[in-house]
C-alpha cells in the first residue's frame, strides 16, 4: 500500500486535485465505500470547521477518531513535538494536524508511518482548505478556468489565501489581489504562480471588484502580527460593503473560509451572494474525499 500525503498544493497536480473532486461528488451521493480504520487529529492551533469536519468525514465514511489535545496532554510535562507525533503515529492509520510552526506537518509526515494531512502550518498553507475553495467554485460556477477572482484581506499571513492563489492558478483562473498596504502577498508566490500557470495576478490596494465572479474575503490574521495593535486599526478599516459588488458580475459570489470577524458586512449575507456556508458544508465531502485518497494512493 502507498500512503499519500497531503502536505503542500504545490505537492499536487491538477489530476490529483480532480481525482479528489470526483470522490467528493461520490460522497456527497452517499457513494463512498464504508471503510475502517482510525483517523486521529492533532490540533496545536484552535479549529472549529477543520477538526470537526475531518472528525465528521471520518466517522461519516465508517472510522473512528482519537483527538490529541495539546491543553491535557504531555506537551504539558515537555514532551516534544517529534515524539508526540511518533506516538500517535502508533494508535491510528491517518493524522490531521494542525500547528502554529510553518513546516511542522511535513516535518509530522517525515517521522510517522501512516499519512499527513495538513491542516494548516501557520501561515505556511492550508491544502485542504484549498480543495473545498475550489470545489465550491466549481460547483457554483461550472468551472475555474478564466474566472476572476478577487482577494480581499490580509493576504500576507493567511494561510488560506497562499494555498489558494496556487490552486487557483492550477485551473488557470485569473486574480485581483486586494490587501491593506503591509498586507500583500508574498512575491515568491505570485511570481511562481504566475510563471507556472501563465494566469494573470494583478495586486491593489482600492477596492476594486470590477468584472469578479468571486471574492474570497479573510479574516485579518491578528494572531500572527507583532503589533496587535496594528492588526485592530486594518481590522476596522477593511470591510467588505455590499457597494463594492456593484461592479463586479451579477451573480459574483462571496466566499471565506471562516471564521468571520467583521471583515464581511452583515448586509452581504441576504444579497444572494454568501455562499461561505455552502462553502464550510463542502468541508466535510472534500475532506471524505481526502482521507479515501491518502489511504488508497
Ligand atoms: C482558516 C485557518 O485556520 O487558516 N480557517 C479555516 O481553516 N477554515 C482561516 C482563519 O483562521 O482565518
Amino acid at each position: 500500500m502507498i500512503y499519500m500525503n497531503i502536505i503542500s498544493m504545490r505537492d499536487l497536480d491538477k489530476k490529483t486535485v480532480e481525482s479528489i473532486f470526483s470522490l467528493a461528488e461520490k460522497a456527497e451521493k452517499g457513494k463512498l465505500p464504508e471503510r475502517k480504520g482510525i483517523l486521529a487529529t492533532a490540533f496545536f492551533e484552535p479549529s472549529t470547521r477543520t477538526k470537526l469536519s475531518f472528525q465528521s468525514a471520518a466517522e461519516r465514511l465508517g472510522m473512528k477518531v482519537v483527538d490529541f489535545i495539546p491543553e491535557v496532554s504531555s506537551l504539558q510535562k515537555g514532551e516534544s513535538f517529534s515524539d508526540t507525533v511518533k506516538m500517535l503515529d502508533n494508535y491510528c492509520d491517518i493524522i490531521a494536524i494542525r500547528h502554529p510552526k510553518e513546516g511542522s506537518a511535513r516535518l509530522a509526515a517525515r517521522l510517522a508511518k501512516h499519512p499527513v494531512i495538513n491542516g494548516g502550518d501557520g501561515g505556511n498553507e492550508h491544502p485542504t482548505q484549498t480543495m473545498i475553495d475550489l470545489y465550491t467554485i466549481k460547483k457554483e460556477k461550472g468551472k475555474l478556468d478564466g474566472l476572476n477572482i478577487v482577494f480581499f484581506g490580509d493576504l500576507k499571513h493567511a494561510r488560506t489565501m497562499r494555498s489558494l492563489i496556487y490552486g487557483l492558478g492550477m485551473f488557470g483562473a485569473n486574480m485581483i489581489l486586494i490587501s491593506p498596504k503591509g498586507l500583500e502577498a508574498a512575491p515568491e508566490i505570485v511570481k511562481e504562480t504566475k510563471e507556472k500557470f501563465g494566469v494573470e495576478i494583478i495586486e491593489k490596494n482600492e477596492m476594486d471588484f470590477t468584472n469578479a465572479d468571486v471574492v474570497y474575503a479573510g479574516r485579518i490574521q491578528e494572531e500572527r502580527f507583532a503589533d496587535k495593535y496594528e492588526a485592530k486599526k486594518v481590522m476596522e478599516q477593511f470591510r467588505l460593503k455590499l457597494e463594492y459588488l456593484k461592479k463586479a458580475k451579477k451573480d459574483a459570489i462571496v466566499l471565506h473560509p471562516l471564521p468571520r470577524l467583521g471583515e464581511i458586512g452583515p448586509e452581504i449575507d441576504d444579497s444572494g451572494h454568501a455562499r461561505y456556508f455552502e462553502e464550510a458544508a463542502n468541508a466535510v465531502p472534500i475532506r471524505m474525499a481526502i482521507i479515501q485518497y491518502a489511504l488508497e494512493k
